[in-house]
């Protein structure tokens, strides 16, 4: 991998990107209400409003720059993270179309074009353009030729609609400062059956050295996840530090979402 030598020293936090989300739960309609009520008037809707910076009652972590691009290739990351075994787990087949969202400088980029040979498609997004660039340059070295990189923003993936086998997430949803664009847009992009997989830093551990905001737990991934349409598969549990967890798209996927915008 070439090394990232433009790069300015380790900066890790850009500023916060967050924005505040609003989203409306169903409340159940009141055990005692006479039935004759309840059908003459729409049910009363009680609204989320996330504090700024927030989501569902986690701090949404602020983007990690490019500028500390040099740390995401780190000589213990392969130790750290294992992504080999990770990638292993998630049964990547030749021909495949993925998408790596948040791929950063490409680091499981390239891993994913070699699993996924010359007939698949690496679909690499991310909101920083010095990201893309550096991407680019390491894809061509590692002649990785089916890789598209793609610059997205946090409102839109950029990715297109029900092409896409698995997406994978490394180290990036905790960032997204609209989790409910980009997990619409997510889900959008997957066929039927198709997978997500948010590999992300046990919050449960306060062994695993990373701040708080960067880690998540699983029962907090699960109750973002899923009220957007995807259905929990499993969560493999084999790495040092962090969660690999993994949803489905339901083949009979309905617009049925608690928190639809
Ligand atoms: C900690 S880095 C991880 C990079 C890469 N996945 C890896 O493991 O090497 C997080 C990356 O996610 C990107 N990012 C944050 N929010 C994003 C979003 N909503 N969509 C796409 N990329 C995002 C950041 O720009 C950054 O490059």
């Amino acid at each position: 991998m070439r090394p990232i030598g433009r790069l300015l020293a380790a900066t890790l936090c850009a500023g916060a990107l967050a924005t505040s989300a609003l989203a409306a739960a169903q409340e159940p309609p009141a055990a005692d209400a006479p039935k004759a009520k309840a059908e003459s008037k729409p049910r009363a809707k009680a609204a989320r409003r996330d504090r700024p910076g927030t989501y569902m009652g986690r701090p949404i972590a602020d983007v990690m720059s490019w500028q500390g691009a040099e740390w995401l290739f780190r000589d213990t990351r392969v130790e750290e993270e294992q992504p080999e075994a990770m990638l292993d787990a998630l049964e990547i087949q030749p021909g495949m179309t993925v998408a790596d969202v948040g791929a950063g400088a490409g680091y499981h980029t390239v891993r994913l074009a070699r699993r996924v040979g010359q007939k698949g498609v690496v679909l690499a997004t991310d909101v920083q353009p010095q990201m893309i660039a550096m991407l680019k340059d390491n894809a061509r070295d590692a002649g990785a030729r089916n890789v598209r990189p793609l610059l997205c923003t946090q409102r839109d993936t950029k990715l297109p609609a029900g092409e896409v086998d698995l997406i994978l997430m490394v180290d990036v949803y905790h960032e997204c400062s609209d989790p409910e664009g980009t997990l619409d847009g997510m889900l959008a992009a997957l066929k039927p059956g198709g997978k997500l997989v948010l590999v992300e830093f046990r919050g449960e551990d306060p062994d695993v050295p990373i701040k708080p905001e960067h880690k998540m737990t699983l029962a907090q991934v699960r109750r973002e996840v899923e009220p957007r349409g995807f259905a929990f598969k499993t969560s493999h549990e084999f790495l040092p530090w962090q969660h690999v967890i993994v949803f489905e798209k339901p083949a009979d996927e309905k617009s049925d979402r608690a928190g639809d915008r």
